[in-house]
């Protein structure tokens, strides 16, 4: 057989690709679409824009609560950013993997958990599609309000990944902006998402919902589902909040990822 080898083209992966760390098809998850946590001060300002509208202890507290493990877990937080989720579990749990593409998110939260004394969580640079777990298998995964910033294919790519990380029976908690409006209603429905957000995260958050809707990927509940199920899960609950938010709280299917997606009405229940 002879191998066509065409770089200019990005198609084929050869020694150089690799050796920067994947194929040059790949999508680059490290430059960020829509709000930029690349930026310090976009870190630095985090928790405190987030925290009010959220409570990070509280909404931990609830996520392990629905994984139903016991403290011998080994669980991993897909984009940590400052650690709202891995901060608290890793009180809970031996082992926390933290993990994000964004160095300075990274930052603040190994530096909380020094101020915390938590000496159980291993942080780790890197993403959805690009995270190696060398470790043993996971329990569990966690990862909220991260996915989105990726398009749908590689929602899919990224989540078939999370997939492969996890035991068998392993849960995954999913939580993200996903829209579960009907689409006659969309333009009504957006006004409601962006000003509902603006007014939760103050002045100086004012810009964020707009730019998600502009310029980051969140998707419809019934992509999602399907997503879930192809990668390799099955959803035991979803819960959509104000047509804007979903949680997912799924088990690794055995064995089959590739199995039928079911089919009938999965729009949400009112
Ligand atoms: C809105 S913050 C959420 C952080 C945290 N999970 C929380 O609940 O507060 C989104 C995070 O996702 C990270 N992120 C963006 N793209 C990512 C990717 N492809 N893989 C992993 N993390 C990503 C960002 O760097 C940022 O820290």
């Amino acid at each position: 057989m002879t191998r066509r080898k065409d770089t200019d083209q990005g198609w084929a992966r050869d020694a150089s690709d690799q050796a920067a760390g994947g194929p040059t098809w790949r999508y680059d998850e490290m430059k960020h679409s829509g709000v930029d946590y690349s930026d310090v001060q976009v870190a630095r300002n985090y928790d405190a824009r987030h925290t009010q509208f959220r409570d990070f202890k509280r909404e931990t507290e609830q996520i392990v609560a629905m994984l139903g493990l016991d403290n011998s877990a080994t669980v991993i937080d897909m984009g940590c950013g400052t650690g709202a989720f891995a901060l608290h579990a890793a009180r809970r749990y031996r082992r926390i993997h933290a993990v994000d593409v964004s160095q300075p998110m990274l930052d603040l939260a190994r530096e909380k958990a020094k101020e915390a004394q938590l000496a159980n969580i291993e942080f780790h640079r890197g993403g959805f599609l690009t995270y190696e777990h060398r470790a043993e298998p996971a329990d569990a995964i966690v990862s909220t309000v991260a996915l989105h910033h990726l398009p749908d294919f590689w929602k899919q790519v990224g989540l078939y990944r999370l997939a492969q990380m996890l035991r068998p029976g392993g849960r995954f908690y999913l939580f993200d902006v996903v829209f579960s409006f009907e689409i006659e209603r969309y333009e009504a429905a957006i006004e409601a998402f962006i000003g509902t957000m603006s007014r939760s995260m103050g002045p100086a958050g004012q810009a964020e919902p707009k730019m998600h809707v502009l310029d980051e990927y969140s998707t419809y509940h019934w992509i999602m589902e399907g997503l879930l199920h192809r990668a390799g899960f099955q959803i035991d609950t979803a819960n959509y909040i104000n047509e804007f938010f979903a949680g997912y709280l799924c088990t690794k299917r055995v064995p089959s990822p590739t199995a039928a997606v079911p089919t009938g009405d999965t729009r949400p229940q009112r």
